[in-house]
């Protein structure tokens, strides 16, 4: 059995070395800082503990409740808000929470559609299904990429549902809830606002504010534009004290049971860098996602909303049907070392084939590159999808281009290698 153990720590390291040669565009991806990382493997990863700081189900959690106390007041500081909840284990479980604390089975909520960028807690076969709840599509507009508010007013009008969900994983430009906000009070609607794919640039001062905005309840992921650990949170402004309540109890017992305690305490570490470094990471995470575009474009590709420069957020969308479509041209990549993920685009015949890929500048912000190295990143698409370069010839670009920037920074600790953990673990056992 020693040989298993050995066998998986050698695939996880083909793993590591192979991110860390390649460059990574996925744009719900990101790394955590060294200070994070180490609390994943601290003693709190083996231990229970169930309820709030102070009221727990568990003896043994003084110290997960300084941890906790302490996570929580973070997390309120950095998104100026009253409630924080560091209890969901990731953003569908966020999702779950709410939709359990928001909604009864058989309701109506307000959302987009999968096709036009909605993650899949939007559909019948995601969390909606799970809480029995009932999808109310917003109107699109497609050559904005986001919410046709005149239409989206009369089908909100007409159906009056209490809850509406606004928050894409096809997220390039702010919902606009300011003008939806108006009709939401008419028809007595909560907004509900999922930031899994935008935290670390809301927190950042870089894309909308939904809690100012209209939204009193956000739901998250914790490890996209937040570069923190693989988690959820939940947070509300000015909330009645029952609907907090109830979000909390949505939390737990609701969807959790123990809350992952190594990764809350690690996201209490990510929340104060945040502080500290994430105006600076959201602003040159946006700066490149659009200096990416821009030299994509220029280049011949067709970047989605080129009129209206192309994206205001970590991700752009681009049309790849002329090179073969989503899926083919996002294999290709992926052999010559640019990891991207095909992507739904509106107006696809067929959800099967998708004819876009969704790219985002998270990770590769977070190890260092700027404007530059998006010029040459797109140099490296043009080459492989339109120049005729051999794979090889553009993976092992790619790879050149990666060696100066394989460390993590806008964190404490910045500079320690971002993708090679086992420097720390040391042999295998044999
Ligand atoms: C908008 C949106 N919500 C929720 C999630 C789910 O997050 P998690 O993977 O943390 O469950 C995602 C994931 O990509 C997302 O894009």
């Amino acid at each position: 059995m020693a040989a298993a153990v050995g066998r998986v720590r050698t695939i996880v390291r083909r793993h590591s070395e192979r991110f860390e040669r390649s460059i990574p565009l996925i744009a719900s991806e990101n790394l955590l800082s060294p200070y994070a990382k180490e609390l994943l493997i601290s003693d709190l990863h083996s231990r229970y503990a169930e309820g709030l700081p102070g009221e727990r189900y568990y003896e043994g959690n003084e110290q997960v409740d300084e941890v906790e106390t302490l996570c929580l007041e973070l997390a309120r500081r950095l998104f100026r808000c009253s409630f924080a909840d560091v209890r969901p284990t990731s953003g569908t479980v966020a999702n779950l929470a709410v939709l359990k604390a928001l909604t009864e089975p058989g309701e109506l909520v307000g959302t987009s559609r999968l096709a036009d960028g909605a993650h899949i807690s939007s559909a019948a076969f995601g969390a909606f299904g799970l809480r029995g709840v009932k999808p109310v599509y917003y109107a699109w507009d497609a050559e904005r990429m986001t919410i046709d508010v005149p239409r989206t007013r009369e089908i909100l009008r007409a159906v009056r549902p209490k809850t509406c969900l606004f928050g894409l994983s096809l997220f390039l430009f702010p919902m606009p809830i300011d003008e939806l906000r108006p009709t939401l009070e008419e028809i007595g609607a909560r907004g509900w606002y999922d930031a899994a794919h935008v935290l670390g640039l809301i927190a950042g001062g870089e894309f909308q504010d939904p809690l100012r905005e209209g939204c009193s309840v956000v739901s998250a992921s914790t490890h996209k534009t937040l570069p923190g650990p693989q988690h959820g949170i939940l947070l509300g402004d000015g909330l009645p004290p029952e609907l907090a309540q109830k979000l909390q109890s949505g939390a737990f017992p609701g969807v959790t049971s123990n809350h992952h305690l190594h990764a809350m305490a690690a996201l209490a570490v990510s929340l104060a860098e945040h502080l500290e470094f994430g105006r600076d990471y959201a602003h040159r995470t946006v700066e490149n996602a659009r200096a990416l575009a821009g030299a994509l474009h220029a280049k011949g590709f067709d970047v989605v909303a080129a009129d209206l420069g192309f994206t205001r957020s970590h991700t752009i969308a681009v049309r790849v049907e002329r090179e073969g479509g989503g899926e083919a041209v996002a294999r290709r990549l992926a052999d010559a070392g640019i990891i991207s993920n095909k992507n739904l685009l509106p107006g696809d015949k067929s959800p099967k084939h998708p004819g876009g890929i969704r790219l985002g500048t998270p990770e590769v912000t977070r190890v260092g590159m700027g404007p530059k190295e998006m010029e040459r990143i797109a140099g490296l698409f043009d080459d492989l999808l339109h120049r005729g370069r051999t794979t090889a010839e553009v993976a092992a670009a790619a790879a050149e281009l990666k060696r100066g920037f394989t460390t993590v920074r806008y964190c404490f600790g910045a500079g320690e290698a971002a993708y090679r953990y086992y420097d720390l673990v040391g042999r295998d056992p044999s």
